[in-house]
């Protein structure tokens, strides 16, 4: 794992000339992507960049990483209104190459079906990642089989108290969600995880230095032969 710790701005800065190198070598490339608020400035910058002409999504096809059960891409917290609303509105992408999970009528064969697409698409080149304060990644929370592949997970209490900010109550926050597994995840060619804040820095600190177990699914992270981990100073401060 290689470690990059400055300011959330810079580290958006350079995430942001990562992809802006990959998408100038390999305009056909596969992208993973992720929602919350941990990617939101980096897509500030991916849009930026865009919009001066440094970089194009012409050709890009994209998978994100999950959607929450029972919301349509209508709905204004599901993932696909996220990354309409925060990217690929905001760029030359063709929407017909963007992908998100379906959490609407969804079954776990269904779900499957995605790990099938992406294969078919020819795997992911480039994936982001952000960490729950549990040490999820994607929606694979704690104790997650490493060998999960898209599947439905029920949320943790932890994750919907999390996420609850975005939503009027508790009650609205949905109970399950589709999720790349694991092994999805983990057979991208390349990953980037960004980590902001101090609610964090105990999900970093078992991620990076922590025994390799389920109980933090990130900590498989560190078995990933090209992955590249971006954190602030409070994200930072247990190590
Ligand atoms: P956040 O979520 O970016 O909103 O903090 C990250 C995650 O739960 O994976």
């Amino acid at each position: 794992m290689k470690i990059i710790r400055d300011t959330q701005r810079n580290c958006a800065r350079m995430a942001a000339e990562e992809y802006r190198k990959l998408l100038g070598e390999n305009p056909h490339c596969v992208l993973g992507l992720a929602t919350g608020s941990t990617p939101e400035m980096l897509y500030e910058e991916l849009v930026a960049l865009c919009k001066a002409g440094k970089l194009s999504f012409k050709d890009v096809t994209t998978y994100n990483l999950d959607e929450y059960v029972g919301l349509d891409g209508s709905h204004p917290q599901s993932y696909r209104y996220f990354m309409d609303s925060h990217l690929f509105n905001l760029v030359d992408i063709d929407k017909t190459r963007t992908h998100v999970p379906c959490g609407v009528g969804v079954t776990d064969e269904m779900a499957a079906h995605y790990d099938d697409e992406i294969k078919q698409a020819g795997g992911v080149d480039l994936q982001l990642l952000g960490i729950g304060p549990n040490g999820h990644i994607g929606f694979n929370e704690p104790g997650t089989p490493w060998d999960a592949v898209t599947h439905i997970v029920p949320l943790t209490d932890a994750t919907r108290q999390a996420n609850k900010r975005f939503f009027n109550s508790i009650d609205e926050v949905p109970e399950k969600a589709v999720s790349m597994g694991i092994k999805t995840v983990m057979q991208s060619r390349r990953i980037i995880l960004m980590a902001f804040g101090k609610n964090k820095a105990q999900a970093v600190k078992g991620m990076i230095e922590g025994r390799i177990d389920n109980s933090v699914p990130a900590s498989i992270l560190q078995l990933h032969p090209d992955c590249t981990v971006y954190i602030d100073d409070d994200a930072a401060s247990m190590l």
